[in-house]
């Protein structure tokens, strides 16, 4: 019964995000789903139905992919109904949905399987797919891959964040180098000590390159 549901809901997932090119494609939830199983098998905790379910849906009601306000939320809503998901697992997974994202960063988790599922999410943003991911979204946008002449400006607003002028660059400093310190589980922490540094890495040689410092 629950395999059925989440194979349904794999593939529902697939349809709605099959094209989308910001970086928030099938393969991405897909890695966020192994990566959070992954964690919650290190960790011996957390529900596995719901930690699986919410990661293959996490980013159906991002408002980055509906062009209404509440769109995606009803989206969900009108799965959870197709599927006749019982109401405690669907009030558990919209409520790790909601209080997940960065922008809803200073929300108090509600539950471990929250935990692991913004661990995974955010792992995804890092290392060599987050460097790749962060250029194919700020090409989507049309911002630079780097302004000089722009202000680097951490701990910004949500407002400031969605609008500002920005650069892919400047998105590392703003975000991506903070994630590793953000991270709840010890298992997340470890796997992000190693995509850390490799972004560190990345952005020394690029700054060498950009300087033409040979
Ligand atoms: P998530 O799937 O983790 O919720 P976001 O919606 O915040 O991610 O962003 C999707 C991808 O695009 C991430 O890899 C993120 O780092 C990147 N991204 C978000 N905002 C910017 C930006 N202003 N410039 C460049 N990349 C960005
Ligand atoms: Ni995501």
């Amino acid at each position: 019964m629950k395999q059925t549901m989440i194979e349904l809901t794999e593939k529902y997932v697939y349809d709605q995000l099959n094209s989308d090119a910001s970086g928030h494609d099938w393969f991405h939830i897909d890695r966020v789903r192994k990566l959070a199983l992954h964690i919650a098998k290190e960790e011996r905790e957390g529900n596995e139905f719901i930690i699986e379910m919410a990661a293959l849906l996490h980013d159906i009601p991002d408002d980055k992919l509906n062009q209404e306000a509440d769109g995606g939320w009803k989206k969900l809503d009108a799965w959870f109904d197709e599927i006749k998901l019982d109401i405690d697992s669907v009030d558990a997974i919209k409520q790790i949905i909601h209080t997940i994202s960065f922008s809803a960063g200073q929300l108090r988790l509600p539950s471990i399987e929250a935990e692991i599922v913004q661990d995974a999410d955010r792992l995804d943003a890092i290392g060599a797919i987050g460097i790749a991911r962060t250029f194919a979204f700020g090409g989507k946008k049309g911002q630079l891959m780097y302004d000089p002449s722009l202000p680097i400006r951490e701990n910004m607003t949500k407002k400031e964040y969605r609008n500002g002028k920005s650069s892919s660059i400047h998105h590392f400093h703003e975000k991506l180098l903070r994630l590793q310190d953000m991270l709840n589980t010890c298992t997340a922490k470890k796997i992000a000590s190693e995509r850390h540094e490799y972004m560190v890495g990345f952005l020394e040689e690029f700054n060498k390159e950009w300087d033409v410092r040979l």
